[in-house]
C-alpha cells in the first residue's frame, strides 16, 4: 500500500504525536505541512501570521499541500486549517487516505491552553474561538475518508484504529 496517510483535525487534536507513532510503527516518513511552510519561508508560523497575514499563510500552505500530495507512502501531518481551502482536500485525497482526528472543543482547550505559538488562539476567549472555528470547519473535516475519535489522552487508540483501516 503506497497511498499516503493524511492526518487532518483541529489544533491540539494530536496529529503530530499520532503521525510520529505511525511513522515509527510503519517505518514511514512524516511530512508536517507547518514545518515545510516554515522552512520555505524562513519564518515561524507565528511570524508569518504577524508579518504577512493569514491569507498569505494559506497560499503558502496550499503550495506545500500540492507538493506533498505528489509523494507516495508518506504520512502527512497537516496544519489544522488545511480544510479552509477547498482544493487542498482534493489534492490530499488524490494521493492518500484522509483521517480526521475528532476531539471536542473542551478537550482541545485543555491540551493547548498553556501553549503560546498558535496565532489564531491568541485571543481573550480561546475556548469560544475554538468552538467558533470548529463549528465552521466541521462540515469540511467530516469529508475525510475516516473519522477517528481523538478525545482520549492516550494516542494508542487512534493509532491502532488507523493501522486497522489501512490494512
Ligand atoms: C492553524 C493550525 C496550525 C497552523 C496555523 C493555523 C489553523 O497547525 O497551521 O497556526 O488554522 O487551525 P496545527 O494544527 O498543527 O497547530
Amino acid at each position: 500500500m503506497d497511498k499516503n496517510i493524511v492526518l487532518i483535525g483541529f489544533m491540539g487534536s494530536g496529529k503530530s504525536m499520532i503521525a510520529c507513532e505511525l511513522a515509527k510503527r510503519l517505518k514511514r516518513q512524516v511530512l508536517a505541512t507547518d514545518r515545510l511552510v516554515e522552512l520555505k519561508e524562513g519564518q515561524t508560523i507565528d511570524e508569518i501570521f504577524k508579518s504577512k497575514g493569514e491569507t498569505y499563510f494559506r497560499k503558502l500552505e496550499s503550495e506545500i499541500i500540492k507538493e506533498v500530495s505528489l509523494r507516495r507512502g508518506v504520512i502527512i501531518d497537516c496544519g489544522g486549517g488545511v480544510v479552509c481551502v477547498k482544493e487542498n482536500l482534493k489534492f490530499l485525497k488524490a494521493g492518500g487516505i484522509v483521517f480526521y482526528l475528532d476531539a471536542t472543543p473542551e478537550v482541545i482547550y485543555e491540551r493547548i491552553r498553556h501553549e503560546k505559538h498558535r496565532p489564531l488562539l491568541n485571543t481573550p476567549d480561546p475556548l469560544g474561538r475554538i468552538k467558533e472555528l470548529l463549528n465552521q470547519r466541521l462540515p469540511l473535516y467530516n469529508q475525510a475518508d475516516h473519522i477517528i475519535d481523538a478525545n482520549d489522552a492516550s494516542i494508542e487508540g487512534p493509532v491502532v484504529e488507523i493501522l486497522k483501516k489501512i490494512k
